[in-house]
């Protein structure tokens, strides 16, 4: 049939030519909240002439990510627009055989044995912010995160400590993400050279240096380490071939980027959250108290701090920083008994799906006391998705959620927090949702 003409799930009205593109990039999450409202589980969606499907439905997302996973690849804007210059063909963009290779290659790096020596460095970052925080003071907790995340990231997988170029990547990957918010990144291709594009470029620039820097900094350390970066510059094809510069570029760049940023906003919101819900807060401390009894937290105490994954599990839900994944269809296929046309996009929202209201009760409410009781297992498998899933199930998650879990612990045993003055949040909807001018947390030294 001509795809045009076969059936289509309902869906908002849409201007010629431009579809929703607007109505999108103007409030991308009140767009995607109005679907599932006002249209169904499955809402069809015109983005420029480009068929979107957007899910709301656990099954539906499983569908796409996992059983049929063979049949699906990564959008056209994450293919094209983040695998541009930005990401090119790093691990989170580059898709089929080429990405099996390297997922296998890093792989190694993630292992269980391995995470333990990360645990050492994040609670030694952790420890260190202690002794930065004063007491009674507003803190931009969201900026505070972004260097602490990143300087655990680098030492972690690069096996380097930050130098004097880190301080651009705060700025220069605030620029970025505005720049995926724009209408004008969607539209206008990135070669052109108009102002926009140009600010653009002129910020991958910075990164570019950056992690130039740090591949030199490791080749001129010489072997002997077995941190990530080792391996990707020891990594050799089976004809004895190394990786590309540029490659290694993509890889290093992507997971600098991929591993901080979204860490970052999670222990952010954790915070701003705790802030927001003394009563949390205290059964925060009465776990850490009673568990750590004034001890620092390690590794090995994270499996005796339920609640305090229940707070990280929480703000993920309430505030996933991936909040939608993008799949594009390879061949024709068929959803809840729609023909789905090949070069569709499903578009798989964390945003709307953790906030459903048949899913969780109170959906709105920071409640993380819901997850005590196995509430994970009795919530179909892709209710709760802040790391996605199936084969591209980010491959991060294990030290994202250790590394939450000890920062979180490290912090909140010293201090209380408070609401600052105007600390209304806003939201800055674009390659991750993180808060545009920052979260403004006031500090307090508990006693
Ligand atoms: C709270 C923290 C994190 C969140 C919410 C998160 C979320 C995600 C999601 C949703 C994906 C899948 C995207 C898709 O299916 O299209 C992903 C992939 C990925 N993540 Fe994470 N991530 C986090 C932390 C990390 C960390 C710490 C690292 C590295 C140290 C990392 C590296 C990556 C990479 C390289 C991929 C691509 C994997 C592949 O496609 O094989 N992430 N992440």
């Amino acid at each position: 049939m001509n795809p045009s003409r076969a059936p289509r799930p309902p869906g908002p009205r849409a201007l010629p030519i431009i579809g929703h593109m607007i109505d999108y990039t103007r409030d991308p999450l009140g767009f995607i909240e109005s679907c599932p409202r006002d249209h169904g589980d499955v809402v069809a969606v015109n983005m420029l002439g480009n068929r979107v499907y957007v899910l709301q439905r656990p099954e539906h997302i499983e569908h796409v990510l996992v059983t049929r996973h063979r049949q699906y690849a990564k959008d056209a804007f994450q293919r094209e627009v983040m695998g541009g210059r930005l990401l090119g063909r790093g691990l989170l963009t580059n898709d089929g055989e080429p990405w099996l290779r390297q997922r296998r290659l890093m792989q190694p790096a993630f292992h269980r044995q391995r995470l333990a020596a990360y645990g050492r460095i994040m609670t030694t970052h952790a420890r260190r912010q202690v002794g930065l925080w004063r007491d009674g003071e507003v803190r931009d907790v969201n900026a505070d995160m972004m260097e602490l995340t990143l300087a655990i990231v680098i030492q972690s997988l690069f096996g380097l400590s930050l130098d004097d170029g880190a301080d651009t990547v705060g700025p220069a990957l605030a620029r970025i993400m505005e720049h995926f918010a724009r209408l004008q990144a969607l539209i206008f291709p990135e070669w052109l050279p108009t102002p926009e594009n140009l600010g653009y470029r002129a910020a991958i620039d910075q990164l570019d240096t950056l992690v130039a820097g740090l591949i030199r900094r490791r080749r001129e350390a010489g072997g002997g380490t077995d941190d990530l970066l080792s391996m990707l510059l020891d990594a050799q094809d089976e004809n004895g071939q190394r990786m590309s510069d540029q490659q290694l570029r993509d890889e290093v760049l992507t997971l600098m980027l991929a591993g901080h940023e979204t860490t970052s906003i999670n222990l952010a919101f954790c915070f701003y959250l705790l802030a927001h819900h003394p009563e949390a807060e205290a059964a925060l401390h009465g776990e850490l108290d009673s568990v750590l009894g004034g001890r620092a937290p390690a590794l090995e105490d994270l499996a005796a701090l339920p609640f305090t994954e229940a707070v990280v599990k929480e703000a993920l839900r309430l505030y996933p920083p991936a909040w939608s994944i993008g799949r594009e269809a390879l061949e024709a296929d068929e959803l809840d008994g729609w023909p789905i046309a090949k070069g569709s996009v499903m578009m798989m929202n964390p945003w709307t799906v953790h906030r459903d209201a048949r899913l969780y009760e109170e959906p709105l409410a920071f409640r993380p006391q819901r997850w005590r009781d196995g509430l994970e297992q009795r919530l179909p498998r892709f209710a709760w998705f802040p790391f996605g899933g199936g084969p591209r199930l980010c491959i991060g998650m294990s030290f994202a959620m250790m590394e939450a879990r000890l920062v979180l612990a490290t912090l909140a045993q010293r201090f209380r927090f408070e609401r600052a003055p105007d600390d209304a949040v806003e939201l800055l909807p674009s390659i991750t949702l993180r808060p545009r001018h920052g979260l403004k947390v006031r500090v307090r030294a508990r006693e």
